[in-house]
């Protein structure tokens, strides 16, 4: 008789360890999903950090012409600007008053000598700096087409 009972708790106490043994397989696969999803959490930052470092690269920034949202201004930086604006906004501080000797704009009499140099010599001493005048007006960053574009403005106006 013992036997038999003793055979029935074995079936007791070998239930339990089946019933531990399935929660520990399912603690474990708990704890194998937590880990996994935190691996591909590490994935996720380093494809985070790679895009970074690209959009900081400089051949990046040239591709943002490409985005929508930087396409405007952009295509704002990069199109070359009119004489006039160039004009009004670089060269008439110097050109409207006189200031340091600059030919006066609108003063024919004024550009009569400089005229007979030559436009295109007028062009690169516009460019590359005369006398007391910076190259460009001191504004670098405009093109040579820039420069001219207002020579030729300023030129047309003094007639
Ligand atoms: C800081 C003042 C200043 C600014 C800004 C300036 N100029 Fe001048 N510019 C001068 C002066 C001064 C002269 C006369 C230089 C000389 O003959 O020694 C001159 C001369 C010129 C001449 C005649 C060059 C020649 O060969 O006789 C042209 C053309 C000219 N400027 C165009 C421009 C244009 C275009 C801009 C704008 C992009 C500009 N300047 C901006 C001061 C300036």
């Amino acid at each position: 008789m013992s036997g038999t009972t003793s055979d029935k708790e074995f079936y007791k106490i070998f239930s339990y360890v089946s019933v531990f043994i399935i929660a520990l397989a399912i603690i474990i696969a708990i704890l194998s999903n937590v880990f996994a999803s935190s691996v591909v959490n590490d994935n996720y930052d380093d494809a985070r950090e790679k895009a970074t470092e690209q959009r900081l690269s400089s051949s990046e920034k040239i591709n943002l012409a490409s985005n929508p949202t930087f396409k405007t201004e952009v295509i704002e930086v990069t199109s070359a600007k009119s004489g006039k604006d160039v004009y009004n906004s670089v060269c008439m501080s110097c050109h409207m008053s006189g200031a340091a000797g600059a030919p006066i704009t609108g003063k024919a009499d004024q550009w009569t000598d400089r005229l007979a140099k030559g436009n295109d010599t007028l062009y690169s001493n516009a460019i590359n700096g005369i006398g007391v005048m910076p190259a460009k007006g001191g504004l670098m960053s405009l093109s040579d087409d820039e420069v001219k574009s207002a020579v030729d403005y300023m030129l047309e106006q003094s007639k």
